[in-house]
């Protein structure tokens, strides 16, 4: 059986975009393959070493949301990141095998970089090897399950490109020890904003959550951007230009059709269709919200399932690393 490995930053809730860029797929394939959920605490913590608190908090809120969102724990291994010290133990041997330039040129990187430097000034904090590191640290949470594949949003992919090549040069090195992973992309790898931007992202503030409830929704639907054109409430309108349009067809609405249509004819007001959103969306959430309801209840069961996982993917870690040692000449007195 293939193994597959993703997850996510405990830095906040999980949106729509998470939900449709991976999450779904996640959950389809969880069926098939040995299937490893980390919550990246170490990872989160690269940008938030002075917020500890935070990425405490959102561990418990990413668990949750993974479970709400359909991960099976008795198909999956949800665990936690920051517990695996195998993980630390891989990236100190892969932080040979890539240069200080390499890391820089790994465009979402770069792009981080561009991004703290608007915050915080060109002078700011300054990247920190720690940052700067982090695509290392990610090969060895693919290492370290010796992963096949890897589902992952669009912004992963120079990750997974740098993960295979440090793989590949292990490999060569110290001889085969490693799969090289391969990335798997959902149908819609990057979904776009209520305001209409490119991307959902809790920086811009355009996200529908997993978790909000129908006030919060029919306030955001409320405000999302539809065809500038379309003055008047029977003035024929571009729905490929209508964020309303773009989410009835995300979530599949199955009267996409007539929505479509009604619009192009001037047959349906902006405000009514977007009354058809929220409900719609409200529809889609309820199994996701009535599972996290389930258990945000029980807070035990939650750490027992993270408990389980962690142990499952430590054992996994464990044979991979007798494995690394023994290539690298580091199995002394065995
Ligand atoms: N970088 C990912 C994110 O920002 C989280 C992550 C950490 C990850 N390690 C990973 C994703 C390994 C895939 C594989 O959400």
């Amino acid at each position: 059986m293939k193994t597959i490995l993703t997850g996510d930053r405990p830095t906040g809730r999980l949106h729509l975009g998470h939900y449709f860029g991976s999450l779904e797929n996640r959950v389809k394939m969880q069926y098939d393959y040995d299937t490893y959920i980390l919550i990246a605490d170490v990872q989160a913590l690269t940008d938030n070493f002075n917020n500890p608190e935070k990425v405490r908090q959102n561990v418990k809120e990413l668990a949750l949301d993974y479970l709400a969102a359909g991960i099976d724990p008795k198909q999956a291994h949800i665990y936690i990141q920051s517990l695996i010290p195998e993980v630390a133990e891989l990236t100190v041997y892969f932080s040979n095998l890539v240069t200080v330039p390499r890391l820089y040129r790994n465009p979402t990187t770069k792009y981080e970089i561009q991004q703290k430097q608007a915050v915080f000034g060109k002078e700011g904090e300054g990247i920190t090897y720690g940052f700067l590191g982090y695509p290392v640290s990610q090969t060895a949470d693919i290492a370290c399950v010796n992963s096949n594949i890897v589902p992952v949003g669009d912004d992963q992919l120079p990750h997974i490109e740098q993960a295979r090549e440090i793989l590949r040069k292990f490999n060569s090195i110290y001889g085969e020890t490693f799969n090289i992973p391969e990335p798997c992309l959902s149908s819609t790898p990057r979904i776009k904003g209520l305001d209409g931007n490119e991307k959902m992202s809790k920086s811009l503030n355009n996200c529908i959550y997993l978790s909000d409830d129908e006030e919060t929704i029919s306030k955001k639907v409320m405000s999302a951007v539809t065809d500038p054109n379309k003055i008047r409430k029977d003035d024929p309108a571009n729905p490929d230009v209508c964020m309303v349009y773009y989410y009835h067809k995300l979530i599949r609405n199955p009267n996409i059709s007539t929505v479509c249509s009604e619009c192009k004819n001037g047959e349906r007001g902006c405000v009514y269709c977007k009354r058809e959103l929220v409900r719609a969306l409200m529809e889609f959430l309820r199994p996701i919200q009535e599972r996290r309801k389930y258990y945000e209840d029980k807070p035990e069961l939650v750490e027992e399932i993270l408990k389980e996982g962690t142990e499952a993917t430590k054992k996994k870690a464990e044979e991979v690393m007798k494995r690394v040692r023994e290539n690298m000449k580091l199995d002394y007195f065995e």
